[in-house]
């Protein structure tokens, strides 16, 4: 079967990894990829929101089923495309409607969605430019630290949380009178702060029955001890210690079976991931946020785990037979460590050498480029290295082990993965 793979990082290098071992040798495509993963199939270069340029692919290349990676062709509705063009309706796509991609295209729309399905999350209110005054009166009435979110995809720039009345009111202002983030921020959700701390649970869908995959741990700034500047992620690991039986129990009582009820109440057709960030505040989960794709870099420790086949599993989730699967989950810690061009999640520079990578090393191309035959950095996050082990020691140590042997200018990675656990 022919698969179209939608994206160019970690994750997508990951899916193509994992699918590249079924016993069904899939023939993959990569729109537009990386140099790893032309390792397994065939970088197309086309962007995934150019949805007439991915027509053309799918119809040369006769796809027969599209894994969509990122968030932005979802939410511009890359699945609604597809389902109205006569040539594409029966190619089924791994992802979201338009509709479901809100979950995450509007922090607003999850809010109210949360609230309509009693699941548990930070209380709110929303604010445009017109109730600006509005807004700055209520944060008068808030408890600091200040959460402020753009209501729309910034990518991952989008929430701000201050602790002075002064500069959240600034925010507030910049936000919705000045549109600091565009289109973004013509909402702006003020959130409850939660203390606690974060972890991800991953589901996947066929719209009617749902499984739950590993929990994962990511690290999200780019300094040690987690300081710094917000990034894609530096680091995760998987399973996450903390979450105990009891908890995930919680997980699935609280979270993941109202989203599901959710999403068929309100009549929203969901095929796919569903990315839940969650906080655990005392011993209960609240959600911070839904993401309607898989998480970069929690699918590099979350699919590993997955004894199934991952073909099998998707070709389930597109036709609808997802609870004829019986999910096995290894016991092994998996860990990924991010490499990162230096001066990210800031300016930074492309096009350095990358010399090093062991092919006996679970290294994940992310930001890498083939020029003149030589493999060089392309992006923010270049690679992470994926390690194994009967707990989380060892696996860091292995990803570590990898790191330690790669080298391009300017390389840098947090030392302290897994400092907390
Ligand atoms: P997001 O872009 O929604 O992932 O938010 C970025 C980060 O902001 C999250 O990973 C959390 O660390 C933090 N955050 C978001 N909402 C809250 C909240 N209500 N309370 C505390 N921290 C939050
Ligand atoms: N690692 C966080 C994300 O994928 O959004």
């Amino acid at each position: 079967m022919k698969v179209l793979l939608l994206g160019s990082g970690g994750r997508e290098y990951t899916f193509c990894h994992q699918l590249a071992k079924s016993p069904h040798q899939p023939q993959l495509f990569i729109a537009p990829g990386n140099a790893g993963t032309a390792q397994f199939g065939t970088n197309i270069e086309v962007s995934p929101t150019d949805f007439e340029g991915l027509k053309q692919a799918v119809l040369t290349h006769e796809i027969e089923m599209v894994i969509v990676g990122p968030e932005v062709p979802l939410v511009e509705g890359v699945v609604d495309f597809f389902a109205a063009d006569q040539e594409l309706a029966h190619i089924p796509v791994i992802g979201p409607s338009k509709q479901g991609a809100e979950l995450e295209g509007s922090k607003e729309f999850a809010k109210a969605f949360m609230q309509r399905h009693n699941i548990p999350t930070a209380a709110f209110q929303s604010f445009t430019k017109d109730t600006l005054a509005e807004g700055l009166t209520y944060l008068e009435t808030v408890t600091p630290p200040y959460v402020l979110k753009a209501d729309g995809l910034a990518a991952g720039k989008g929430v701000v949380i201050l602790n002075e009345l002064a500069a959240a009111k600034a925010e507030l202002t910049a936000m919705l009178a000045d549109a600091k983030f565009g289109e973004a921020s013509q909402k702006v959700v003020v959130e409850e702060f939660l203390d606690g701390i974060e972890l991800s649970c991953f589901m996947l869908t066929d719209g009617k029955s749902y499984k739950i995959l590993p929990m994962a741990k990511d690290y999200k700034r780019i300094g040690e001890g987690d300081t710094g500047l917000n990034t894609g992620g530096m680091g995760a690991v998987s399973p996450v210690p903390f979450a105990d039986e009891t908890f995930v129990q919680k997980i699935k009582s609280q979270v993941v079976a109202p989203t599901m009820q959710g999403l068929q109440q309100d009549g929203i057709p969901y095929v796919g991931f569903v990315f839940i960030g969650l906080i655990k505040v005392g011993e209960n989960p609240k959600v911070i946020e839904y993401n309607v794709r898989m998480g970069d870099p929690e699918t590099q420790v979350v699919l590993p785990r997955i004894q199934n086949d991952l073909f099998e599993l998707l070709q389930a989730t597109a036709s609808g037979t997802l609870d004829s699967i019986k999910l096995t989950i290894d016991k092994l810690s998996v860990s990924t460590i991010v490499a990162v061009s230096g001066g990210y999640p800031e300016s930074y520079e492309k096009g350095k050498a990358i010399r090093g990578i062991d092919p006996s090393d679970f290294v994940v191309h992310a930001g890498t480029a083939m020029v003149d035959e030589e493999l060089v950095t392309s992006g923010g996050r270049v690679l992470s290295a994926t390690g194994v082990g009967d707990d989380h020691n060892q696996a860091i140590a292995q990803s570590y082990q990898a790191l330690s042997k790669i080298d391009f200018e300017g390389i840098y990675y947090r030392k302290d993965i897994g400092f907390d656990l």
